[in-house]
């Protein structure tokens, strides 16, 4: 007996001419995802035998086409075509195909395995349009009873058809031998002169095949071909994010401020004020607050750490339990300790600093030198003065000083007062007589 086998031709060589990008809207971000990768990303969830990936010859590779089949379509004459180019590197063995538009990065997993499971010879997703969105340029479908027949675009549609708000998702399941009969026959007599993949459906009632629509919502479904739609679907997978986040215990306050990324892992009972970003690979744990107009990106924040207002953390650092970052400062590839402090104003580079230190306000770790990267470590309990310049590679013990005003070039022993400034001079009423020349010196112009 031969397996069933279910591939999936994705069709993401389009021009991309609406979005107005030098960048194909594949590549477009989502939430730290490519808008492929979100496609991606769904479909390798169902127990697919292969993908393919209809790509552009002006993208031939991409990190994101990396563990599946590529087929270039060399010119761009429609998704019908597409389809025929995917077909190209399907294997002989396939007993169905799913076919994609690569610009549809909502569909759930669940949605797409009600396809996966569907037993008709040609299955469609298929949603009906929100009442605000009635003009939307999608392909109307229309039905016999409950089956579609027919699938018109929108520029070939006459007004009754474009009032319609069944709408075609591009996102179909298809038996292979129906699809290697049909797709032969496709045309390109229409108001765009391509070859539509829609016209499959009229075509396979011609030949008896049974067909059948699955009904989505329409936010799962949603395109995108405008840099409105790519703002409206980032803000649905933004919304999606956070709810999952809140259902686990974060609060957002002013939710929509906060931009999250499909990594960004939160734990409960942490507070997040408004206008935060999180960009890629942010980890961060349970009762942590994160203050206003907070950057932060590739960086774990332990249990009750607090950080912000405006810091910006990146580069892989690390703030253990209970640590402070305050405003305006920014740390990168930093181990902060636990209890340890920064509060005010700080740039941390290439840091350790100990558990329990205090880094005074202004502290800069001046850490490259025009070609190399240099580690500055702090142990614990120690006393960084305000508007120290630690100049890397240097050390500071444990329980040492620094006074304020320091530029640190030498190591620092453990328990030390390390001070590196010039020494104060008072001279006594330099001041006043200096003011009473100068005052004298202009009366005499006037
Ligand atoms: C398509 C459907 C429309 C449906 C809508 C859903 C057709 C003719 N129309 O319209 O019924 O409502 O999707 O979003 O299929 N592509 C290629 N090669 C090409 C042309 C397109 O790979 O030569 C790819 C694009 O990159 C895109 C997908 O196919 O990912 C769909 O193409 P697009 O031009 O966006 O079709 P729509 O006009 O949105
Ligand atoms: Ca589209």
């Amino acid at each position: 007996m031969t397996s069933h086998k279910t591939g999936c031709i994705i069709l993401a060589a389009g021009q991309s001419k609406r979005l107005k990008s030098s960048v194909s809207k594949m590549f477009h971000d989502l939430a730290g995802r490519s808008v492929l990768g979100h496609v991606l990303h769904n479909l390798e969830q169902l127990a697919l035998s292969e993908i393919i990936i209809v790509a552009s010859p002006l993208t031939p590779t991409h990190p994101d086409y990396k563990h599946h089949k590529v087929a270039i379509q060399e010119e761009q004459l429609g998704t019908g075509h597409a389809a025929m180019t995917g077909m190209t590197q399907l294997s002989d063995d396939t007993s169905d195909v799913i076919i994609v538009c690569g610009d549809t990065p909502l569909l759930t997993i669940e949605t797409l395995t009600k396809l996966f499971e569907s037993k008709s010879d040609l299955a469609l997703l298929c949603a009906t349009l929100p009442d605000n969105q009635r003009d939307a340029p999608y392909g109307r479908i229309v039905f016999d009873g409950d089956n579609p027949c027919r699938i018109t675009e929108y520029k070939d549609a006459n007004t009754a058809l474009r009032n319609s708000p069944l709408i075609n998702s591009g996102v179909y399941k298809i038996r292979h031998n129906l699809l290697k009969k049909l797709l032969p026959l496709l045309s390109n007599i229409n108001a765009s002169s391509e070859y539509y993949l829609t016209d499959l459906v009229h075509i396979a009632i011609e030949h008896n095949a049974t067909t059948q629509a699955i009904n989505v919502d329409f936010n799962e479904v949603a395109g995108i071909n405008t840099r409105a739609e790519l703002e409206k679907v980032d803000a649905i997978i933004q919304g999606r994010l956070r709810a999952t986040l809140m259902a686990n215990g974060v609060t957002f306050q002013q939710p929509d401020t906060t931009r999250l990324s499909v990594d960004t892992q939160i734990g409960q009972d942490t507070i997040i004020e408004p206008c935060v970003i999180f960009k890629k690979n942010v980890i961060v744990e349970n009762n942590v607050k994160i203050k206003s107009f907070c950057y932060l990106e590739d960086c774990t924040l332990r249990n009750g750490v607090s950080v912000g207002p405006h810091a910006h953390i990146r580069g892989g650092s690390v703030l253990d339990e209970g640590a402070e970052i305050g405003n305006f400062v920014e740390l990168k590839a930093t181990h902060l300790g636990k209890k340890a402090k920064a509060k005010h104003l700080t740039y941390l580079g290439d840091a350790t600093i100990g558990e329990a230190s205090n880094i005074g306000a202004g502290t800069i770790t001046a850490n490259y030198d025009g070609f190399f990267k240099h580690k500055t470590t702090i142990g614990e309990r120690a006393h960084i003065g305000a508007d120290t310049i630690l100049v890397a590679p240097v050390s500071i013990g444990n329980d040492s000083i620094t006074a304020a005003g320091s530029i640190i070039t030498a190591d620092v022993p453990m328990d030390a007062l390390a001070i590196g400034r010039a020494l104060q001079t008072n001279k006594q009423e330099w001041a006043k007589h200096y003011k009473a020349k100068m005052k004298a010196k202009k009366d005499a112009l006037k």
